[in-house]
C-alpha cells in the first residue's frame, strides 16, 4: 500500500472556481488578503507519468482571507509546456527529471533553454504592479491575482539578459527585485542582477569552472550570498544532452563548496567550504564585522533522488533526507560552520527582512513519517523547538503573516488532512504554534513549494 501522504502526489484533473472555505476558528479582523501557492498539480503528460515531484504541471492556488471568511480558488497556469502537451497528448518539452520521448526530441539541442520550456511551479513574487509564476528557467509568467488567469510570459522588457539558469526565490526589497542567473557556456558565471520593472541590471558576477545547480541565494545590504554546493555540470552535457536536466548534474563531494559574495556595488570573491548541498538559504547578516550566512545543508544531494515518485510513494522506503539549520560565520582566520539545531527543516521562512539578525526559523519537519508531517520553529539561540503535528496531516510552507500594528504574528499553511481526505489552511500564533483557525477546502491541494501573502491594500483588490 502507499503511504498516506501519497495523495499529496496524486494528478488533479479539475479546476476548482471559487468555494467557500469550511471555517473552524476565528480570524482576526486584520487579517485580510490573499495567500498564494505555487506547486506541481498534474504529474502526467497524457497517459504517461512524469517522474520527478518537480517535474509536474504547475499550478496556482489562492486562498482569500476577509470578514470572517476564507475562500480558496485554484487554476492551472497556461504555460506553453502545458499547452502543448495537452495538443498531443505527451510531454513536448523536458522538464526536471522528465524528457520527451527520444524519438520526439533531437538529440543535439541547439539552445537548452528554449527547450527547458517553461512550466513555473515553484514559487509567485511581485515585480511592480505584476504577479508572477517562477522557476528555475528565466521564463516566468504573469498571472491575474483576482482569477488566476494567465495573462502570459514576463520578459523583463526584452531586455537580452542571458543566462540559462536562474532562481524561483527573488528577494524584493523596497520594491527592487534582487535575483541571480547561471551562465552556462566556455566560461561559466553567476551574475546577480536587480530591477524594478523593467531591464534587469547585472550589479556583479562570478565566474565558475564547475556550475553547480542552485536553488536560492541570500541578501546584505552588501553582497548577495550564493551556495556553490558540490552538484555540479559540464555545460555540454546539457548542450548534448542525452539524459533529464537534472540527471546531468553529478555529485562530486572533492570539489567542496564555495560561498560565493557578489558584491551589490561590484565585485566579488568566493570562499572555500565543505561539501554540503543547499536548496534553501535562510538569511545572511552581520554581527559586528562578521558575516553569518545560515542555510538549510544536506550532507550530499541524495534529497533528489528521494523526491522521484515511484521512490515517495512506494510502499516502504528510508526517510526523506531532512536538512539541518546551518551557520557559516566568515572570521578572520576562515569559515566556522556551526550546526544550530537537531530539529530538520525544510521550506524556511523568517518573519524578519532579509539581511537583518533573527532568532526563530519557520519550516517543515518530519516527526514520524517518512515525509514532512510537522511544522517547526527553529531557535537560533539554542532555545526548545516549537512542533505542530496532527496523526496523517502533512503541512507546506508556513508563510509568515503580521497585523499591521505588528503586534500579531501568524502563519498560514496549507495542510493535507489524509484521513478526511482534505486539505485545509492552517492558521498558527507563531509566537506558542497556539491554532487560531483552520479552513477546510472541498479538495486537495497537491504539496507544492513557495508563495506568499498579500494583505488586501496592497497591489490589487479581493472579493469574497
Ligand atoms: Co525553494
Amino acid at each position: 500500500m502507499k503511504p498516506d501522504y501519497a495523495r499529496g502526489f496524486a494528478s488533479i484533473h479539475e479546476e476548482q472556481p471559487q468555494v467557500m472555505a469550511s471555517l473552524q476558528g476565528a480570524l482576526p479582523d486584520w487579517l485580510q488578503g490573499t495567500l498564494f501557492r505555487n506547486g506541481p498539480a498534474l504529474w502526467h503528460a497524457g497517459v504517461t507519468p512524469l517522474k520527478h515531484w518537480f517535474d509536474g504541471f504547475a499550478m496556482l492556488h489562492s486562498f482569500t482571507m476577509g470578514q470572517g471568511k476564507v475562500s480558496y480558488r485554484n487554476r492551472f497556469l497556461q504555460t506553453p509546456d502545458l499547452l502543448a502537451t495537452r495538443a498531443r497528448g505527451r510531454l513536448m518539452h523536458p522538464q526536471f527529471a522528465s524528457d520527451p520521448c527520444r524519438g520526439l526530441f533531437k538529440k543535439v539541442v541547439s539552445m537548452f533553454v528554449s527547450e527547458l520550456g517553461s512550466n513555473p511551479n515553484v514559487n509567485v513574487t511581485q515585480l511592480g504592479t505584476r504577479f508572477l509564476a517562477l522557476t528555475e528557467t528565466p521564463m516566468a509568467i504573469e498571472f491575474d491575482p483576482e482569477t488566476l488567469a494567465t495573462a502570459g510570459l514576463y520578459n523583463y522588457d526584452r531586455d537580452h539578459f542571458g543566462g540559462q539558469i536562474t532562481s524561483a526565490h527573488p528577494i524584493v526589497e523596497a520594491g527592487i527585485l534582487y535575483n541571480f542567473t547561471v551562465g552556462l557556456g566556455k566560461s561559466s558565471r553567476y551574475r546577480g542582477y536587480q530591477t524594478q520593472t523593467g531591464p534587469r541590471r547585472e550589479f556583479a558576477h562570478h565566474p565558475t569552472r564547475h556550475p553547480a545547480y542552485l536553488h536560492s541565494c541570500a541578501l546584505t545590504p552588501r553582497e548577495m550570498v550564493l551556495w556553490e554546493g558540490p552538484l555540479v555540470v559540464q555545460p555540454l552535457d546539457l548542450l548534448y544532452r542525452q539524459r533529464p536536466y537534472i540527471e546531468n548534474y553529478r555529485w562530486r563531494p572533492e570539489l567542496g563548496s564555495r560561498l560565493i559574495l557578489l558584491d551589490r556595488q561590484g565585485g566579488s570573491r568566493a570562499l572555500e567550504l565543505p561539501p554540503l548541498f543547499v536548496f534553501h538559504h535562510v538569511n545572511s547578516f552581520y554581527q559586528q564585522d562578521t558575516l553569518c550566512v545560515d542555510v538549510l545543508a544536506y550532507p550530499d544531494a541524495s534529497i533528489i533522488e528521494h523526491l522521484y515518485l515511484d521512490r515517495l510513494c512506494a510502499p516502504e522506503g528510508p526517510p526523506v533526507p531532512a536538512p539541518r539549520l546551518t551557520r557559516v560565520r566568515l572570521e578572520k582566520g576562515g569559515p566556522v560552520l556551526e550546526v544550530l539545531s537537531p530539529v530538520s527543516l525544510e521550506l524556511p521562512r523568517i518573519f524578519e527582512r532579509q539581511g537583518t539578525p533573527y532568532r526563530y526559523v519557520y519550516g517543515i519537519s518530519q516527526r514520524q513519517s517518512r515525509f514532512f508531517d510537522a511544522l517547526a520553529r527553529v531557535d537560533c539561540q539554542g532555545g526548545e523547538p516549537l512542533l505542530w503535528f496532527e496523526d496523517g496531516c502533512f503541512p507546506g510552507e508556513p508563510v509568515p503573516v503580521t497585523s499591521p500594528d505588528h503586534r500579531q504574528r501568524l502563519l498560514l499553511s496549507v495542510v493535507l488532512d489524509c484521513a478526511r481526505g482534505q486539505s485545509f489552511l492552517l492558521i498558527l500564533q507563531a509566537d506558542t504554534f497556539a491554532e487560531v483557525a483552520r479552513a477546510y477546502v472541498p479538495a486537495v491541494v497537491p504539496f507544492g513549494f513557495h508563495g506568499g501573502f498579500w494583505p488586501t491594500q496592497r497591489g490589487f483588490s479581493t472579493s469574497l
